[in-house]
This record gives C-alpha cells, structure tokens and sequence, in this order.
C-alpha cells in the first residue's frame, strides 16, 4: 500500500539537498510496498531561512517511480540546494491509487489551497470523503484532485480560518480535522502556520516515529497526554510510574538524571527531547524500513494517537482516556535489517500477503458493508444498478485466479440475482468468438487489470455494445480505464505473482455485488442478513485458520516428495479445489488438479488408488450428503484422504488419514476459509522443495501478452 515518510531535524543544520535527498531515500525504502506515483513537501523560496518568518511550503509530485520524482526535482534549476535549515519539516508519500487514477495532481501532499498553506500525505481510506467535500465546495472550497484525501487538507485550512483560539496549536487542530473523519489513516501534516512542525497520527493503518538523538535515552517511554473535559491537558502520572517503573524509567527517575535525552518538563506538562544536547531528528514512517538506517529507536503509534514534533519536542496525546489503556508509549530498539523489514515476519511476500488476508477482507468492505443497518453499497455501480438488473444474462470473464473467483461466487449471484450467470476463461471467450448482446453484463475480474486476453475480451463486448463492468485491485489500471463502471478491490498491492489476497478480496467483491442486487428483495432478507454478519465476523475466523499455519506445514512436510496431489469438492468448494491446485502447481511444480466430486464416476476415479495424495474438501453444507457419497467412493478404493472439514464434523474424519478442521460459515463464503489452508499448503510445499515462492518459474505477475 501507499508509504509515508517525513524528516523533521532540530537545532542539526542540514542544506536543502541533504533534507530531498533524505526523503526520497525513504520513499525509495517503501518502494517495495507497491505504488504508482509518489511527492514530497518541503519548505520552498531561495532566501534564508532566518530572515523569513513564514517560509513557504513547495510540493513535487510525479507519476511513476521514486526515480521519476527524483528526476523532476534536477529540473528544479532555480532552487538553491545548499541553503541550510536548522530546523525543517518536510513529508513525502509513494501513492497506490485508491481514489482517482495515478497521476501528479491526484498523488500526496494533498493541499488546503493553492498556497500550500496545509499539506497532507495519506495512507488508508477516507470513507465519508464525499459528505466532507460536499460541505467544504459549499463553502466555496475548490478540489483539484479526485481523491479521498484532498478533503483532509481542505478540513485543515477550514478549522484553522475558524478557529476561535489564535493559539490552537497544530497538533489541536489536527485533533479537530479526524475527529471528522471516518475510515482508515495514517497521516502526516506540515503547514506555513506552524513552520517546522510535524503532526502525524493513525486509525488503522501503521506509522511510527524514529528518534535520532545525540545523547544517550535514559528513559524508554513517552507518557501520553490526555485533555480533561475543560480542555486542560493532563499526564496519569501514577499510572505512567507505575509503568515506566517496571523497567527503572519513572517521572522521578528521569528528571533525576542530568544527561537524560528524554525528560519530562513539569512546567510544561509536556514530554521533551532535551537534555545537554537538544538537537534531535524525527522521522516518521509507515514501516521501520525507511527509518532504520537512520536509527534503530523507534516509537510505534496506537490507533488515535496524535504525535507531534514542536521545537525539537515529541508529544503523544490522546484525546481520551480509556480504562486499562497503557500511559506510555515504548521506544523500542530495533535490530533487524531491511530486507526482514520489508517483508515484516515473513520470509516471502506471499506469505506475507497470505497472513494479510484478516485486514486485506477489511478494506474491501470498507465503506461499502454497513454491518449495522445491515446494507451494502457499491459507489462505482450505483448509477448502473437499474440497466444491470434489466439485463439479459451476467458474463464473468477471467484468466486464473481471477476466473476462480467467479466460479466461487457463481452459485451466490444466480441465487441472489436470479439472472443467468456464465463464467468464462477470457481465452477461450475469444477463441469461440462468443456471441455477445447490447443486453448483455460483462464483467472483468482481474487483478492487475491488465491482462491481456481479459482487455481483449473486455474491448471485445465493448463492440458489441454490452454494459462492461470492471473488478480490479489497480486504480487507473486499462481495465479499470476502458470499462464503464466497476469496483476497485482494495486488497492492496501484491507482489509475489501467486495471487492470494486478491483472491479473497474478488471473492468479497462479486458476494458484495449480489448483496447488492439483491439489495430490495424482502422473501430473501434472512439471507441477507446471515451473509451480512458472516461478513463482518469473516476477519476473525481467517485469523483463526491462519493460526493453523504450523499444522499446515507438517503436512506440507508429508506431501512434498509426490508426484501429484488432487482435490475434490463440489457446490461452494469446487472453485476452492481449483485455486488449491493452481496454487500448488504454480508454486510447486507438481502436478495438481481440482475434480469437481460430482464427476468422480465419469473418469478421475481411474486415478484414484492407494499411493495417490487426495485432499476432498466437506462442509456441512446442502452437499454434505453428495460430497459423503464421493468420499466413500474414494476410501473404497483404498485411499485415506487428507480431509478438510468443518470442526467436529466426525462422520468425516474417521475416513481420513488427516485432518484440517475449519471454523464454519454461512456456506457461500466458506470457501474464503477453506483456500487458505491450501494457500499455505502451497507456499509451505514450495519453500520445502527449495523454490522460489515469490517468483515462480515460467510466470508473471502480469501477464500482458496473449
Ligand atoms: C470509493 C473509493 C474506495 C472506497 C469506497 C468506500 C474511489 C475511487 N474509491 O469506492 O477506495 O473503498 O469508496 O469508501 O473513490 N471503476 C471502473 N472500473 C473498474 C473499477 C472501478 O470503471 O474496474 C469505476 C467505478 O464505477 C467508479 C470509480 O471507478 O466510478 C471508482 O470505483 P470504486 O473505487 O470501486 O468506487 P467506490 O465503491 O465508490
Ligand atoms: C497470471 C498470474 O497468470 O495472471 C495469476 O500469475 C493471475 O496469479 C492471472 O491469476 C490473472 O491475472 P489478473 O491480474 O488478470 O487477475
């Protein structure tokens, strides 16, 4: 996802270059997060920063790669390079589009106006972005981007032009901005009213702050600062003594000690970087790897934090006080290196996408599913909603995992939709030159959004006049161009080229979509009520098959020296058995097929013996019985399945010869549970076979070519 970094140093002089090039050093440690665009902000003019009260703020912004940003800034010709600040912010951003397509204007800092006077950079989701700009364009507010994040700037400037207290500080009108805001974030504000200070804060998504200091810590935690209900300020110093004295770095403690860099001021109330050597640079990150090569103490944020950077000071406040929440904030050493950064507790980025799967689901419903008035709505179908339910018949079209996703969900649309639902591998569509009519849905489910063949198919049903429909992970990517409407999966960027989250996250979008259509239906509302709260409770319950992950690998243990491994199911779980086994063999090179159970008779069961690895997938679905009658038929031929089933299912397990028992759904979403097992069958088979499980042989991420 998008990166944040800002650079902020005090009483340590530093020229312009030196400040740029520290900061896209940063945004070039994020790369590795995926992005399409990326800009910096930092104090702009050529004259000398001790002659101007209020320097005024630039803002470089570019479409591409860090190198590209990097490049725009040489042509900077009239900005003087070695003009040197003793104090200065500055704050930088690689953007992942999520609202409007990749380009300069649309990339962070955002700005208040046109003087720059707040500038904002941004990772998450604003959801209640369009109800905040409709009130700031009524007065008279002018956007210039098509982003979520543009209203934050905008709130900024608002807040500060009506503030009644001339002195709200920075970190006070922050305060006021995302009381505001819903959704996810993490963010960094710079501004000429406030030069030289940083406020950054976060509600779900990571940020966290390194502290470069010359004297040594004598203290590792920063008390948090609470306001009380007349607007005082207020530190819970018993608590915070209590907590700091569990490792001998108590208020008392501190201010005992002379060369403490970290000390409290009591006539401040506030939590200073101070000591003999005042000087201090701050950088704060959305991950350690853009920091770690500056310092290894770092101070990672909670939700609804708000961190400032004042006069060389760092303050933590909280707007309220809950009961049992801790008082402090740890400095924490790090001592790990980038490369392990960057794929955080992971060896892999696929396994690291896998694990990710929890927050990925998340941010795909975010906005979108409100759990408590029990409605789903998706923003880019909106307008099409009433042409898409007069239709004729709903294509999906695919390649992959993509088209997995469809036959996933299949069963779900035809029920709630009641339409004809085909699902089509995009070659193939091309290849038979399928007939295609002006009252036809063609959907495109892809997540790059640039495959090849679906593009083609895409322009294809174009042509021939159809509604064309996109289901993408990449904002401003041709599909999510060239179609007439759609949905952007947010599931963030993935990186190893076996696709794993944006699986899911297809899975979540085409469920939403049938949701949706269904939307007024009221015979079908306990339906939709029951996939609604399964929805919600979907996180949790990955979280726990995630937590099976150990046991998953000692089965990899057991299978990785066959020579093929199938696996069975039907109804919900056919699509799972074929997204198991393309994942086995794009990463472990065996061979691996999905056998719909249904058509056991009619050929695969020649197969089946002894020595062949099947894994059959049962749920106590409306197939139970069905897919009961395929496991005897497979265990009277000898062969002990590897079972996946629901927990405590024990008419099943006595058959099998190993057991992966899964928390149950509702059925139609069972089948987000039942692939993660096998995602991580596939990743832990590979890793033993000695395989590059990021990149595997013979594939691409994106394949742009027929
Ligand atoms: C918006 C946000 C989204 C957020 C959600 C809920 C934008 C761009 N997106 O989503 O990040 O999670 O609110 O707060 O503001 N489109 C296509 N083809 C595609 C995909 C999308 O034409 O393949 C179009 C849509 O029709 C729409 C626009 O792109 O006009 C944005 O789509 P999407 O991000 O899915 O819209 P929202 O659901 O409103
Ligand atoms: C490639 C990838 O083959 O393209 C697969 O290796 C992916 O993981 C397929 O499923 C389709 O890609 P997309 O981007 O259209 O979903």
């Amino acid at each position: 996802m998008c990166g944040i970094f800002a650079y902020i140093n005090y009483l340590v002089p530093r020229d312009r270059k030196f400040i740029l090039d520290c900061l896209i050093k940063g945004l070039q440690r994020l790369e590795y997060r995926g992005y399409d665009s990326a800009g910096i902000a930092f104090d702009g003019g050529n004259e000398s920063p001790d002659v101007i009260k209020k320097p005024e703020t630039k803002i470089v912004k570019k479409k591409g790669k860090v190198r590209a940003l990097e490049e725009e800034l040489a042509c900077e010709k009239d900005m003087k390079l070695d003009i040197e600040y003793d104090i200065h912010c500055g704050i930088a951003h690689t953007r992942w589009a999520t609202h409007g397509a990749p380009c300069a204007i649309n990339s962070h800092p955002q700005r208040s106006d046109v003087n720059n006077e707040f500038v904002v950079v941004h990772n998450g989701i604003v959801t209640n972005y369009r109800d905040i700009k409709k009130v700031l364009e009524s007065k008279d507010y002018v956007f210039e981007s098509e982003t979520d994040t543009e209203v934050i700037a905008k709130l900024c400037k608002y807040v500060y032009d009506h503030r009644e207290n001339e002195d709200m500080s920075f970190r006070e009108l922050v305060e006021v901005v995302i009381a505001q805001l819903e959704g996810a974030f993490a963010l960094c504000f710079k501004s000429i009213h406030y030069p030289s200070q940083c406020v950054g804060t976060r509600r779900g998504s990571p940020l966290l702050i390194g502290v470069k200091t010359k004297g040594n810590l004598s203290s590792n935690f920063v008390p948090i600062l609470y306001r009380d209900n007349r607007g005082r300020e207020f530190q819970d110093d018993v608590a915070y003594n209590r907590e700091a004295k569990e490792t001998g770095s108590s208020v008392e403690e501190n201010n005992k000690s002379t060369d403490s860099a970290f000390k409290r001021s009591f006539s401040t109330t506030d939590f200073e970087v101070s000591g003999d050597i005042k000087a201090a640079e701050y950088f704060f990150a959305s991950d350690a790897s853009a920091i770690i090569e500056h310092t290894n103490r770092v101070i990672y944020l909670e939700d609804d934090d708000v961190a400032a950077v004042m006069d060389g000071c760092l303050s933590i406040h909280r707007m309220k006080k809950e009961e049992g929440e801790s008082m402090s904030r740890e400095v924490q050493t790090l001592k790990m290196e980038i490369q392990q950064i960057m794929k955080g507790n992971y060896q892999y980025f696929m396994q690291k996408e896998i694990f990710e799967q929890p927050e990925s689901v998340i941010n795909t419903m975010r906005g979108r599913v409100n759990f408590k008035d029990k409605e789903v709505i998706l923003g880019g179908l909106q307008d099409h909603l009433s042409e898409i339910h007069r239709c004729r018949r709903l294509l999906f079209i695919a390649c992959g995992t993509s088209y997995h996703s469809a036959i996933a969900t299949r069963q779900l649309l035809e029920e709630l939709t009641e339409l004809p639902v085909v699902v089509e591998l995009a070659s193939d569509f091309l290849d038979r030159r399928t007939p295609i009519f002006r009252d036809d849905i063609c959907f495109f489910i892809s997540q790059s959004g640039e495959t090849a063949d679906t593009l083609n198919a895409l322009r294809y049903c174009k042509k021939r006049g159809a509604l064309t429909v996109g289901i993408t992970n990449t904002v401003g990517s041709s599909i999510s161009r060239e179609t007439t409407c759609g949905v952007h999966i947010n599931a963030g960027p993935e990186i190893g080229v076996a696709s794993t989250k944006a699986y899911t996250s297809q899975f979540i979008s085409l469920v939403m979509f049938g949701l949706v259509m269904n939307q007024d239906r009221i015979s079908t509302r306990s339906r939709r009520n029951e996939i609604i709260e399964a929805l919600e409770n979907l996180p949790n319950l990955i979280k726990e098959v995630l937590e099976m992950d150990d046991d998953i690998k000692k089965l990899a243990e057991e299978l990785y020296e066959q020579k093929s491994i199938l696996l069975m199911g039907r109804g919900f779980n056919y699509a799972t058995c074929l997204e198991g086994a393309l994942k086995i063999k794009e990463l472990t090179y065996l061979h691996s097929e999905g056998i719909l159970a249904g058509e056991l008779k009619h050929g695969p069961l020649a197969l089946v013996d002894k020595a062949m690895p099947v894994i059959m997938i049962i749920m106590k679905d409306s197939m139970y019985t069905k897919c009961q009658n395929a496991l005897h038929e497979v265990t009277a031929r000898g062969c002990a399945p590897i079972l996946i089933c629901q927990k405590g299912d024990t008419e099943s397990q006595s058959k099998a010869s190993r057991v992966i028992e899964l928390p149950g759904t509702v059925d139609c979403l069972q089948g987000i549970l039942c692939v993660i097992p096998l995602q991580l069958l596939a990743f832990h088979t590979a890793v033993l076979r000695g395989y590059d499980v990021d990149c595997p042989r013979n594939l691409a991420k994106s394949v742009t070519v027929e």
